[in-house]
């Protein structure tokens, strides 16, 4: 539904349809103003901030439609612009289509044709803004709809998503498990244009074979031993909105091939029913398995794994982003701990950055539940509170390490070198703030300009 009173503009020059079709607009809540001719048009454009234009292609005068149309998005950039055109005018729509107009409607038409051309261009034109509005969220906050991540591969993922998120393309997520493969899921259907209906999730790997197929599809009363009712399945329950299938790597060959029926002709067939019933969903498939191995083992179908596999998304395991732990740590304290004082040590912090994290972001949030709790109210989360698989960690890793090399080195120029290297990152991190740096490094400001002096000749 339209914004309540949203400004309209419907410029036609037949008055008789004209007021025809402004009084419906207005019966539909848009605050419609109305213009006979081009010139008028322009005329009220500069005027009022418009939400839309609905706009006649051929006029007498010398301004036709397109113009119209043109204009007002170099004015508004955000405006909605439609045109209505006559017999043999539709090759001009399309080129006003290509100059930036919303949509086009042929004449003769219902008004209820309008209205859903209309409302499909103000959702397109919302969701536009949306995603323009969390790509400037992301800049600021290193998320999207509480996925965190500042490490390359997550930024590349959000823009991925910025792009997907609107298309109806299946999308088949692969990741190791606690990488958030359904809470991509569930960020992908809350940014497209089926939010407003269910995002149905279907864990094919928690439920027993034999019962999978009538979850999926439903089934009529009776269809097997304990069918004791009609029920509806995932499937259907998802329709106009998502279904999240998750585990897609387990199912049987005999399911794999309903599935792949079900994706290619959008129809399908409840348990034990000849009635074949169709649904309009967007499929989202996630797995931890290999398919391109499985379907070269030839355990998962090539064809299904085509039809899931349109667009794929790959979630880096958090070994490889580690540079993403302290974001999340951040993020866990806060939602775990009571105050909002609690902090994690230095060393703590580097083992948490230091650990593979086999069950990636899930493991570490759980870590942090725990290490929260054991604080019991002391605020600085330390070595002891992580889990012992972490503490387990090499000591080594939590101090900096230098290899000889089998050819020596020269100890005090490899000790020089290790030395102006902190010095400058201690600068860095205080903005040239020499007596800030100085206490970080634990000297005194005048050694500290001392060595500053000596590394500045050396250099010369
Ligand atoms: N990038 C992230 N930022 C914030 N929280 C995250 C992120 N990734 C995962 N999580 C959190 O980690 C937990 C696990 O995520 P999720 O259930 O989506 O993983 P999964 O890939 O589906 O795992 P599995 O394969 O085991 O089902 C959730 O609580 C989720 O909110
Ligand atoms: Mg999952």
């Amino acid at each position: 539904m339209p914004d309540l009173k949203a400004p309209l503009l419907f410029v036609d020059d037949e008055p008789a349809f004209r007021s025809l079709i402004v009084e419906r607009l207005s019966e539909n809540g848009f605050e419609v103003t109305e213009a006979d001719c081009g010139e008028k048009a322009l005329q009220l454009l500069e005027q009022v901030a418009f939400d839309v234009v609905i706009t006649d292609l051929r006029m007498p005068g010398d301004i036709d439609g397109a113009q119209v149309i043109e204009t007002a998005i170099k004015r508004y950039p955000g405006i909605v612009g439609i045109i209505i055109t006559g017999y043999g005018t539709v090759k001009d729509a399309v080129d006003a289509i290509k100059r930036g107009a919303s949509d086009f409607i042929a004449k003769p038409f219902q008004f209820d044709e309008l209205m859903h051309v209309l409302q499909k261009a103000l959702e397109q034109q919302r969701l536009k803004q949306e995603n323009a509005y969390l790509r400037s969220q992301l800049d600021e906050r290193y998320s999207m709809e509480g996925i965190l991540g500042k490490s390359p591969p997550m930024q590349a993922l959000f823009q991925l998503l910025d792009t997907v998120a609107s298309s109806n393309s299946t999308i088949l997520i692969h990741g190791e498990t606690g990488t958030g493969k359904e809470l991509v899921a569930r960020a992908i259907h809350h940014n497209s244009s089926r939010h407003m209906h269910r995002c149905v999730a279907l864990n094919c790997g928690a439920i027993p074979e034999t019962l999978l197929e009538a979850e999926l599809f439903g089934h009529v009363r009776g269809a097997f031993t304990g069918a004791i009712g009609a029920r509806q399945g995932r499937l259907e329950q998802a329709h106009k909105g998502t279904l999240f299938l998750d585990e897609v790597g387990v199912m049987s060959a005999a399911l794999q091939m309903k599935l792949l029926r079900a994706l290619q002709e959008r129809e399908f067939e409840r348990v034990g029913d000849n009635q074949t019933m169709k649904v309009d969903v967007r499929i989202i498939a996630a797995t931890n398995s290999d398919l391109v191995a499985m379907v070269q083992a030839g355990t998962f179908r090539e064809d299904l794994f085509y039809r899931l596999n349109v667009i794929p998304i790959e979630l880096p395991p958090l070994r490889d982003r580690r540079e993403d732990v302290p974001l999340l740590v951040h993020h866990f304290l806060k939602k775990f701990a009571a105050s909002s004082s609690t902090k994690v040590s230095q060393k703590a912090m580097r083992l948490l950055m230091a650990y593979s994290w086999p069950g990636n972001v899930r493991q570490l949030e759980n870590a942090l539940e725990r290490a929260v709790a054991l604080t019991a109210g002391r605020d600085l989360i330390d070595l002891g509170d992580l889990p012992p698989e972490i503490q387990a960690l090499p000591e080594e890793i939590s101090h900096p390490t230098v290899e000889l090399p089998d050819e020596g080195l020269n100890l005090p120029q490899y000790l020089a070198k290790i030395e102006q290297e902190l010095i400058y990152k201690a600068l860095d991190h205080t903005g040239g703030h020499r007596t800030k740096a100085s206490d970080l490094l634990k000297i005194r400001r005048t050694t500290l300009v001392e060595k500053l002096k000596r590394m500045e000749l050396a250099k010369k």
